[in-house]
């Protein structure tokens, strides 16, 4: 009997030793799809539909980040054949170094292929929403709300490419990044993830940043990149994560979807699914936004991933439907191709299984869904290169840290400024900081920082905090010192407070007063009351609403937004005078909380913002002429007509003549110019914005006075 089967597997040897198609890396990676899905289990298939955190896998219970646990690596990866693996927020290896991360996801990869029949890797994710975030000495760059804000759309392709350096470097492949929502209510927790609330400049910042992340092939440095979250989820009501968002289809295509439709221009490998609902449906039971809209309309054929949890949310949150394996068949057919389980994989599976089975989910469904996984792990080159050397995760990881403090820089936005205090160090000499923010890196840092919350209290990342930077950047016959509280009687010429917002996530970053918290508020009230001129620094991921007789009285407002491991040295070049702020808002920011949602391209809300979209100030002055419109673009001559080079953002807004509605960005271009410079800046404007009846175009403000202390 034994023999017999000995002999038979013998005799078929010779075949074997032609390496199957799916193997041969010179073939397309559609023909080596359809060649691996032709010798797959149903089982094995279905098991690329499954994503499980990898704190599953690790030490004994479900949230304990212990060494990798051998049964609940046979449980996932063998038995259940589990195709992708990820890190949510802080779910990192201890101890928490590149090295360890590039050894853990070789472990897991190891152990994957060597129990896999068809030897398939796995594919693993993170949120790396600003650098590889999760892990402790990551360079960190600013939260994308500050990178709006540098209306720089190279600068976030280049920050793309080293983000997926550092990660590829860990063997981790697929990036849960960038952002497309916008983020039309600065209430929401995840406003500080947006690139701001207009369309144009998020599609411009998302394309880029693709590319950056996926290069033109997803080569050995490249990632997988997702846009996310599809579609809709940056409008909640009352600003409250995962609430309900009320959109009309007109809306949701002028205003939701260009940032989405750029990044699968750029080749986009994934999209994430809404964790909300819109208009009463959630997004994961949603056909018409996951497969009438994205795939019909935008021809997306990547794949499309569930948000945490969401498939099971169907049953349990939005009850729609009676039973988990209800709730799985709905998201299967309205499109989700992954869900991102993350615990119980059998569970996941099984259901999958069964409906299959019942006839209740076609096996075609199961193939377009395991298919396009398959096809991005070919694409990424990984069963040809599946593990990488830990003794290169070190240097990746902590790469980039001249970008991460160049797309500070850009990023910081000089608001209001007597024109005398700033820069520091004419005629300022003598400068106390104040404030814990100034040497806590947790709040520029921002959530999503090491751990899911941001950084936890009690651990420490590299940084450079303010205090740090102005220490730095201290001129020579200057002083510089430092005090958490206000002191009664300060003997300085002037004090630098820096507030802000604690780190958070999500719903936990949600802000309904747009409020500056109590104890910072307190430090900016005593400043003000020692009658000595008061810089206020704003590390926060949103507008906040300061008391007028606090902001009126302040000499210069900063907000520098959430501007990461380097935004201490950025601030203080700023402050300083080294570097000339350009940063423009790249938001509405409101009176009061009364004026939320507010944007500009909408009817405002009571009267007029505090500053407009798109406002900031210089240390030197621009100025426009010549302006001319010729067909598709628009040119106009900028003059530096100040005393220090700077960079300048023009800005052209745009509505159809003689409408009445609200001007809209059109076009936006940056230069940089030394002191008496001038350049034509010529823009070019998307086709056919006005077909009939020509346009109304403005370049420059929106509004020209607000009141400045
Ligand atoms: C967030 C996603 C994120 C996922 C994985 C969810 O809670 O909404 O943006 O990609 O967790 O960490
Ligand atoms: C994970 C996050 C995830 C969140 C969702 C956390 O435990 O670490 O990545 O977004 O749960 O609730």
């Amino acid at each position: 009997m034994h023999k017999t089967l000995l002999t038979a597997l013998l005799l078929t040897a010779p075949a074997s030793a032609q390496p199957a198609p799916y193997l041969d890396p010179s073939l397309p990676a559609e023909r080596r799809v359809a060649d691996l899905l032709g010798r797959m289990t149903l089982e094995e298939k279905v098991g690329q539909l499954a994503q499980i955190d990898v704190l599953r896998l690790m030490g004994q219970g479900e949230w304990d980040r212990g060494p990798l646990n051998p049964e609940w690596m046979e449980n996932v990866l063998a038995r259940q054949h589990v195709g992708s693996l990820l890190s949510g927020g802080g779910n990192a290896p201890v101890p928490n170094t590149p090295a360890a991360w590039a050894r853990m996801t070789n472990d897991l990869q190891r152990y994957a292929i060597e129990h896999s029949r068809l030897k398939i890797p796995i594919l693993y994710g993170v949120d790396a929403v600003h650098g590889h975030n999760n892990v402790v000495g990551a360079t960190i760059f600013p939260h994308n709300l500050g990178l709006g804000a540098t209306f720089d759309p190279p600068l976030a392709r280049r920050i793309g490419e080293v983000t997926a350096r550092a990660l590829r470097a860990t063997g981790i492949t697929w990036n849960f990044s960038p952002d497309a929502d916008l983020g039309r209510d600065p209430r929401w927790g995840r406003f500080y993830e947006t690139w701001g609330e207009d369309p144009l400049l998020a599609s411009s910042m998302v394309a880029e940043n693709v590319r950056g992340q996926q290069g033109d092939t997803l080569g050995p440095n490249a990632v997988a990149a997702t846009l996310k979250h599809f579609a809709g989820y940056g409008a909640p009501i009352g600003g409250k994560d995962r609430a309900d968002a009320r959109l009309t289809d007109a809306e949701l295509r002028a205003v939701h979807l260009p940032p989405f439709q750029a990044g699968l221009a750029a080749g986009v490998a994934a999209v994430m699914v809404n964790s909300g609902s819109v208009n009463g449906v959630p997004g994961h039971a949603s056909g018409k936004l996951l497969t009438d809209v994205l795939r019909k309309n935008l021809g997306f054929t990547g794949v499309t991933i569930s948000d945490w949890e969401d498939v099971t949310r169907l049953q349990t949150v939005y009850k729609v439907a009676p039973t988990y394996r209800d709730a799985v068949r709905l998201a299967l057919t309205a499109g989700v191709d992954v869900s991102m389980v993350p615990h119980d994989a059998r569970g996941f599976t099984g259901a999958v299984l069964d409906l299959v089975r019942a006839g209740e989910v076609p096996v075609s469904r199961i193939d377009e869904a395991a298919g396009r996984v398959l096809n991005l792990k070919f694409r990424l080159g990984l069963f040809e290169r599946p593990y990488v050397d830990p003794a290169g995760a070190e240097a990746a990881v902590t790469a980039g840290r001249d970008l991460a403090l160049r797309a500070a820089r850009e990023s910081v936005t000089l608001l209001a400024t007597d024109g005398r205090t700033l820069p520091l160090g004419k005629t300022v000499k003598n400068v106390l900081v104040v404030g814990e923010r100034a040497r806590d890196p947790r709040s520029q840092l921002g959530g999503w920082t090491v751990g899911w919350q941001g950084l936890p209290e009690g651990e420490s990342t590299r940084a450079i905090t303010v205090l740090d930077g102005m220490k730095a950047v201290v001129p020579p016959g200057t002083s510089l010192a430092y005090s958490p509280t206000v002191p009664a009687k300060p003997s300085v010429d002037t004090l630098v407070v820096v507030v802000g917002e604690p780190p958070h996530a999500e719903g936990e970053a949600d802000n309904p007063g747009l409020a500056l918290p109590d104890t910072d508020l307190a430090l900016l009230r005593a400043a003000v009351a020692t009658g000595k001129p008061v810089v206020a620094v704003l590390l926060a991921g949103r507008p906040l609403v300061l008391p007028e007789n606090v902001r009126t009285r302040l000499a210069a407002l900063v907000m520098a937004y959430l501007p990461g491991s380097e935004g201490g040295r950025a601030i203080a070049d700023v402050l300083y005078g080294n570097t000339n702020p350009s940063g423009r808002l790249p938001f509405t920011w409101p009176r009061s909380a009364t004026q939320v949602p507010g944007t500009y391209d909408e009817p405002f809300p009571g009267g007029t913002p505090l500053y407009p979209f798109g406002y900031g100030l210089s240390y030197t002055t621009f100025s426009y002429s010549g302006l001319r419109a010729t067909g598709d673009s628009i040119t106009v001559n900028v003059t530096n007509i100040g005393k220090v080079a700077g960079a300048h953002t023009v800005l052209a807004f745009a509505r159809p003549a003689g409408a009445a509605s609200p001007l809209k960005l059109a076009a936006f271009g940056r230069v940089v110019l030394g002191p008496g410079e001038a350049r034509n800046v010529s823009l070019s404007l998307p086709r056919g914005l006005f077909p009939a009846g020509g346009a109304e175009i403005r370049v420059g403000a929106l509004q020209t006075t607000t009141e400045q202390p």
